[in-house]
């Protein structure tokens, strides 16, 4: 039985492997990602190989965000980017040492912080489903609108998504990441 199948046959709920490193606050993250994604994918009737992979996307992506600094820089390989960087290339790695998940898989995690313009739609909607989560405080409506059309209009959500954090981006002062233009220009 698959991840995906084996999530949808529960009552919704993840259990990580046991090399994660997470808060209770991120499990339940995790676990709206996953239940956003799965009721996507049930919605689109995506073949289930891909189901399966966007919940190993989503199930895996922030599975060591709560892990210490020199863990993360040591399992990325990197010493220089910021620490909140880390954490997807991080467990992206893990899972090629492992030899486990898909290269599909590892593009969506190594980048769903900064985004990547040559993701398939695993990477994209794992990029869309950490957005739109209803857990976070902002947009509420907006997001959620959003998040119900996904099945209608993937690729034009998607557009919206990654403008809002883009814009976002901007508005805060924060870096803009050379990943995140290029993912830009690519959909523009
Ligand atoms: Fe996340």
């Amino acid at each position: 039985m698959t991840g995906a199948q084996q999530f949808a046959g529960t009552t919704g709920d993840v259990s990580l492997p046991s090399w994660a490193n997470v808060t209770d606050k991120r499990l339940q993250h995790i676990t709206r990602v996953c239940r956003m994604l799965m009721h996507w994918a049930a919605a689109m009737h995506i073949p289930a190989d891909e189901a399966d992979a966007w919940y190993s996307a989503g199930y895996l992506h922030d599975a060591l965000r709560d892990a210490p600094e020199s863990e993360l820089r040591e399992l990325a390989r990197d010493y220089t980017r910021d620490e909140e960087l880390l954490h997807g290339p991080a467990v992206a790695n893990l899972l090629e040492t492992r030899g486990e998940s898909t290269p599909g898989v590892r593009l969506a995690i190594r980048f769903h912080t900064v985004g990547a313009p040559d993701w398939d739609r695993t990477g994209r909607a794992l990029y869309m489903a950490d957005f739109l989560e209803p857990g976070r405080r902002f947009a509420r409506t907006d997001r959620a609108f959003l998040a119900h059309q996904v099945p209608h209009d993937f690729d034009g959500v998607f557009r919206q998504v990654v403008r809002a954090r883009l814009e976002y981006a901007l508005r805060e002062g924060f870096t803009l990441f050379p990943e995140t233009v290029a993912l830009w220009n690519a959909i523009r």
